[in-house]
């Protein structure tokens, strides 16, 4: 009997600072075999900050890098091209199968978004529809939540909506500030991103 190699499902991820959620991607990737389950390879990192710590260690493993910065582009429209096309180049200029959104701080047009449509991610750090945009976890202790947590969700349009694709919950303490609110999100960002994405590639592999 031939095995048919599976159709490779190509990952391309944004950053812009840190890149803990995708370093965490990346090692979820080889840790739980993702090439060989379902075909995924990491088609590269695009950054629009030159200074992204999270650059310097998807270089040390190898992985494509490119940077796009958005200073050298007179218009939000112009930024989203040129990013489209860095994105793109990671995959011979078709879309990669999978654009993930990990930290990756600015807003996007509807012309890119529509561009990669359904096949966009992004990860927030508030349990949406709660405090969509910027100091998630301020806003939630400033609130009296008893409850905070991170979503990972399609990308549509409108700024931190889209369908939800999974949520992690966490207890916010008594005294938290939002550092330590942040710090214990995070921990469960890096389970919640790899075990979303994870899902997907095996319902697109079934499909
Ligand atoms: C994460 O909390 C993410 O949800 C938010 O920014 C933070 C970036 O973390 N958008 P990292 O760059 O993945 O370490």
């Amino acid at each position: 009997m031939t095995v048919l190699p599976k159709p490779k499902q190509r990952i391309a991820i944004l950053i812009s600072g840190g890149g803990s959620n995708m370093r965490a991607i990346v090692e979820a990737l080889h840790r739980r075999r993702w090439n060989d389950r379902y075909g995924a390879v990491i088609a590269g990192v695009v950054s629009n900050q030159a200074s992204a710590a999270g650059l310097q260690w998807a270089e040390a493993q190898g992985i494509a890098t490119r940077v796009c910065s958005h200073r050298d582009y007179a218009s939000r429209e112009a930024f989203d091209e040129a990013l489209k096309q860095a994105v793109d180049g990671l995959t011979d200029q078709a879309p990669p199968d999978w654009v993930v959104l990990a930290g990756f701080m600015r807003i996007l047009t509807p012309a890119f978004v529509e561009h990669y449509d359904g096949r966009l991610l992004n990860i927030h750090p508030s349990l949406l529809p709660a405090f969509p945009g910027l100091h998630t976890h301020q806003r939630a202790i400033e609130m009296g939540c008893r409850f905070a947590g991170a979503t990972v969700h399609r990308v549509t349009a409108a700024l931190d909506h889209g369908e939800i694709l999974g949520q992690a919950v966490v207890p916010v303490l008594a005294d938290d500030t939002p550092d330590q609110l942040a710090a214990r999100v995070l921990t469960q960002e890096h389970r919640l991103y790899p075990d979303v994405l994870e899902q997907l590639l095996q319902a697109r592999l079934q499909a």
